[in-house]
């Protein structure tokens, strides 16, 4: 019998890598972004009032128990952040909500997806994001030939970070948690991930202060295109 060769649990053992999608490969501000002129000087902020007031309704019915899918989220959540704003024109939030299923990818997608594609390494998208809109931003962003998968927390009835979605991976890929590498822009992402036993890649893309312990428990990335050499 031939002697076995050590196999390290490194990042060339990983079975597929993983990623989350708003905020990650998708800027969540674009759709607001791209109605700037009509929504006024404040758009940024009502931007960002709008995705922390997804967040924290999809966080709060997974406590709940009161799943809802996340476009309804997204669109609870805007009816939000447009009456704290004052806005009142439904033509245009209907008009934003529509942009939320075209966000803009950030530039850095599209290539490190074609690289992992071309070195023959398994990517997939898994997200808090209902199918269809997902679907619309993959089809969007073009990146859907370079994904092995695209899989929605809606298979498990309860949004991140409760490990059942991060199980989604794990069990698509036939892997160990170890075996998946998983890169996200959210650090609440990030922490969860890498409870479950996922090797974390916390993609902090805007330069935030570091939480959760992810100094320890992540590498920390400024841009996909610092990627592949974090895998190698
Ligand atoms: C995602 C969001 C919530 O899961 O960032 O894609």
């Amino acid at each position: 019998m031939p002697a076995m060769t050590p196999t390290a649990a490194g990042p060339s053992a990983l079975k597929a890598v993983v990623f989350d999608a708003y905020g990650t490969l998708l800027d969540v501000d674009s759709a607001m972004q791209a109605h700037a002129s009509r929504l006024g000087p404040d758009w940024a902020a009502i931007s960002t009032a709008w995705r922390l007031r997804q967040l924290q309704y999809s966080w709060i019915r997974s406590l709940a128990g009161a799943h809802r899918d996340f476009w309804q989220l997204t669109a609870e959540a805007l009816a939000w952040a447009a009456a704290a704003h004052g806005i009142t024109d439904q033509a245009l939030l209907d008009d934003v909500l529509q942009a939320y299923r075209k966000l803009t990818p950030y530039p850095d997608v599209e290539p490190a997806l074609r690289r992992l594609h071309a070195q023959g390494k398994a990517a997939a998208i898994l997200s808090n994001g209902e199918p269809s809109m997902l679907a619309d931003a993959v089809a969007h962003a073009q990146i859907g030939g370079l994904l092995d998968a695209v899989l929605s927390a809606e298979d498990a009835g309860v949004f991140k970070p409760d490990p059942r979605v991060y199980r989604l991976a794990t069990a698509r890929f036939g892997a160990q948690p170890g075996e998946i590498g998983f890169v996200s822009s959210n650090a609440w992402d990030a922490f969860g991930a890498a409870r479950f036993g996922f090797r974390v890649f916390w993609l902090n893309r805007k330069a935030q202060p570091v939480e959760f312990g992810l100094e320890t428990d992540a590498t920390e990335l400024r841009s996909l295109a610092d990627l592949p050499d974090a895998l190698a």
